[in-house]
């Protein structure tokens, strides 16, 4: 069984919670150094409150969560709460964390973990904008090259964007904090909406998280049914794309995604196209490539994964 050393870098988020629910339902393959919540979905003050409250429905007051950059590199904060309501965790109610935010800063907290465990042991999973790990970068360039991966959810290709018609919302938010992680020559996996919206929620997929019959499975179920009324009137999807869970799923079982190594770059110029993945697909520039593109899943492996997954919480 693969075990991987991993931070999670979160802007919660209904998915990103379910994504780091599967992480702390899978302790034999996921030892998580740390959860470091940036601005994206809800600000920075929400981001690193429902990180805690996330921890704590899963029983895990113990996990070191950080606190990190309240607002992108060089532009403003986009945040998106008509997605996820005004906590960020709209669709059900849980109580205010107990456990304590962690001291540091999360970009110290990264470099500190980066500088002094073995290099290339830790993963990072980013489910928001790349905004604590660009700084990480950028605060002490010594640490790219004891990055093991990033695995991050963003990006698009085929779907084009989510938060205006050429971005996905991650990037979006940080297109210059996504330039900066994309051209580090770090290991990179991404997964994109072309992927994420092939990951969806049906009224069967919800009732077998409610019909868990535990609090987990009930936050799921509420959660994935608050979500899911976005996209269902955007696209007319049957149920909600769960975006980050994608990624640690990949993680956990990487032959239920499929994908190409291909060269990605990132818009940061044109206030028309800000934020665009331009994704060589299909492989008709000579830019060399720097990530692993992912396009289609096993809908129903990551689905049976995550429910046997969540009900060991
Ligand atoms: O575009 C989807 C991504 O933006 C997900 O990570 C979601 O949580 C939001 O952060
Ligand atoms: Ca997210």
């Amino acid at each position: 069984m693969n075990h991987h050393r991993v931070i999670i870098d979160t802007d919660p988020g209904q998915d990103d919670a379910v994504a780091i629910l599967l992480a702390l339902a899978s302790p034999k393959q996921i030892d998580l150094l740390g959860v470091t919540a940036v601005a994206g979905n809800v600000p920075l003050e929400l981001t690193q409150k429902n990180a805690r409250i996330i921890c704590e429905l899963a029983g895990r007051n113990d996990v070191k969560v950080f606190s990190g950059c309240h607002e992108p590199i060089e532009r403003k904060l986009v945040t998106a709460e008509h997605v996820h309501g005004k906590t960020g965790l709209d669709g059900t109610d849980l109580p205010y964390p107990q456990m304590p935010l962690q001291e540091i800063h999360a970009v110290d907290f990264i470099i500190h973990s980066l500088l002094n465990n073995p290099t290339k042991t830790i993963t990072i999973c980013a489910l928001g904008p790349l905004t604590n790990i660009a700084s990480a970068f950028k605060k002490d360039p010594r640490v790219v090259a004891r990055v093991k991966n990033i695995i991050l959810m963003g990006g698009a290709y085929f779907e084009v964007g989510n938060i205006t018609p050429a971005a996905e919302f991650n990037i979006f938010v940080d297109p210059e904090a996504a330039k900066i992680v994309f051209e580090s020559g770090v290991v990179l996996t991404v997964i994109p909406l072309d992927v994420t919206h092939k990951a969806l929620t049906s009224v069967k997929r919800v009732e077998a998280f409610r019909a868990l019959g535990t609090p987990v499975g009930k936050a799921v179920a509420e959660w994935t049914n608050f979500f899911e009324r976005f996209d269902k009137e955007k696209y007319g999807s049957i149920g909600a794309p769960l975006h980050d869970p994608c990624v640690i799923a990949y993680l956990l079982e990487p032959s239920i995604f499929s994908g190409r190594y291909i060269n990605v770059e990132i818009e940061t110029k044109s206030a028309l196209t800000r934020g665009m993945t331009v994704a060589d697909w299909w492989g008709v520039t000579n830019r060399k490539a720097n990530a692993t593109f992912i396009g289609n899943l096993n809908d129903e492996k990551f689905f049976s994964l995550l429910t046997e997954k969540l009900a060991t919480l």
